[in-house]
């Protein structure tokens, strides 16, 4: 029996669900991890050995249509999987077990669970001329498309156009376990979760690999063939915390390439597998968004790159790498805080590393100001001040926001004048419809923290929602994504 000639194939063998074993994984891929003078890179190598067409997508009876923007549809937030309140977390849960029953129920249906993970599979190596979305600038743009239509297909299954996919925050040091939702509870009556995670529900991602430190350094650089990858080679976000999350989840030890996220053609059917690439999109964001010369790849065949996915709607759909580069506007999702050109990276400090919820009681937040940001902004000509940036900043409809900041003074309440030194100032936000339902849009404002605070090592933060005669407001509920100090 071992000897027949299917036994032989990994992919035949995991689909016997047998992937976990030791045995059954040694014929399989080793995970590559290359020192270089840039970092660690974790690499991710696809399996060289399959059945052919094994993961093919059903054919279609029809050619397929491109892909147009659907703007009856809302823009709408992805957010971190960590912030999910626990209505968005049951609709998450609801909307895979969804997607697991189409395969029960019709395992031809294109939306289906098993044939969304084929389709990463197809796309790694699984097609016949076995060409490959990975290490390549095809990278971002492919895994955009096949997220979108995923999470379009989620929400079709539940009814909610309003859903969209969280993102895994793993540079947040209070994000390096498998988000909650995933693990909660860890067993297979959770849709979220998946058997074959080497990684437990208690285990962390090492700083090393994923930290903001790390990021930073990825996200420094400005050039597109460095960030994005070119046509012959992965980028530095791809090989390097992107490969290495796929193998941890895999196996914490980073020893084995072990199934399914620690394999590129099976990755996909653990649901942890679009909430990392959600985050891995946001990056792109975050990249662009710094701005100082980054741009998507400007060689002219990349926004011409084109593949095919079936819609919510069971439709074969065609999309181009350039259909995607406006997301927001395209594909009806946005991610806080990436609108903005931020300064440039290394100038960047998060003071914040999850979102801070206010209602109506002051909030402080303290940070240590490191020596290269305030030599940073003592050498800057006439020693400009530092910025404060509140991104993301968002309200429930029908309600003005009032927030008051100061610096250094954690006893400030709404009480606090507005003209004392430490006052920072304060932003309002006007609602722009009472009609039910109706959101702010998110907003980001800077705050100049002034030069009294370059060579101080600590500041401290203290947020003060307040309604008129020094008076705590009633019902505020305001969310702030990310606070961040920079020297620009
Ligand atoms: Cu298509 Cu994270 O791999």
């Amino acid at each position: 029996m071992s000897d027949s000639p299917e036994r032989s194939d990994p992919l035949g063998q995991l689909e016997r669900g047998e992937g976990g074993g030791i045995a059954t994984r040694r014929g399989f891929l080793k995970a590559s991890l290359i020192t270089t003078g840039l970092g660690l890179i974790g690499g991710l190598t696809p399996p060289m050995a399959r059945a052919q067409d094994s993961c093919a997508p059903p054919s279609s009876p029809n050619p397929p249509v491109p892909f147009k923007p659907d703007t009856s549809v809302p823009i709408l937030p992805r957010k971190s999987a960590a912030s999910l309140t626990s209505a968005e977390i049951q609709k998450l849960k609801d909307a895979y077990k969804a997607l697991r029953q189409l395969t029960e129920s019709n395992p031809n249906d294109p939306r289906g669970w098993m044939q969304q993970a084929n389709v990463h599979c197809f796309y790694c190596g699984g097609n016949a001329d076995g060409s490959d979305i990975h290490q390549s600038y095809r990278f971002f743009a492919w895994h955009r498309c096949y997220l979108y239509f995923h999470e379009r297909i989620l929400g079709k299954l539940i009814n909610d156009p309003t859903f969209r996919l969280p993102y895994w925050d793993w540079s947040n040091t209070n994000s390096r376990t498998i988000p909650k939702p995933y693990t909660n509870p860890n067993d297979p009556s959770n849709p979220l979760f998946d058997a074959n995670r080497g990684a437990t529900p208690t285990d962390k991602i090492p700083a090393q690999y994923v930290s903001q430190t790390v990021m930073n350094g990825i996200l420094r650089t400005t050039r597109w063939q460095t960030f994005m990858g070119t046509n012959t080679r992965g980028g530095n976000l791809e090989n390097g915390p992107h490969g290495i999350v796929h193998i941890w989840v895999g196996d914490p030890t980073l020893q084995d390439a072990v199934p399914d996220m620690g394999v590129l053609e099976t990755a996909a059917r653990d649901p942890l597998f679009f909430t990392h690439h959600s985050n891995i999109d946001r990056y792109w964001a975050v990249w662009l968004a710094q701005g100082g010369g980054r741009t998507n790849p400007t060689d002219p065949s990349w926004p011409k790159l084109q593949w095919t996915f079936y819609d919510e709607n069971s439709v074969l759909r065609s999309i181009t790498a350039g259909d995607v580069v406006n997301f927001q506007s395209n594909l009806r999702y946005s991610y806080p805080g990436t609108t903005v050109a931020h300064a440039a990276a290394q100038a960047v400090l998060p003071v914040t590393e999850k979102p801070v919820e206010l209602s109506s009681q002051p909030v402080t937040l303290k940070v240590a100001i490191p020596p290269e940001l305030h030599s940073l902004s003592a050498q800057a000509a006439s020693a400009r001040p530092l910025s404060l940036h509140l991104a993301g900043i968002e309200a429930p409809g029908k309600q003005p926001v009032v927030v008051h900041v100061f610096a250094n003074n954690p006893k400030a309440s709404a009480a606090t004048s507005l003209a004392i030194p430490s006052s920072l100032g304060y932003f309002a936000i006007v609602p722009s419809s009472l009609k039910e339902g109706h959101q702010h849009g998110k907003r980001e404002v800077t705050i100049e923290v002034g030069k009294g605070l370059i060579g101080q090592n600590q500041l401290s933060v203290t947020l003060v929602p307040a309604a008129a005669g020094g008076k705590a407001p009633k019902n505020t509920k305001v969310s702030v994504d990310s606070i961040y100090l920079s020297a620009d």
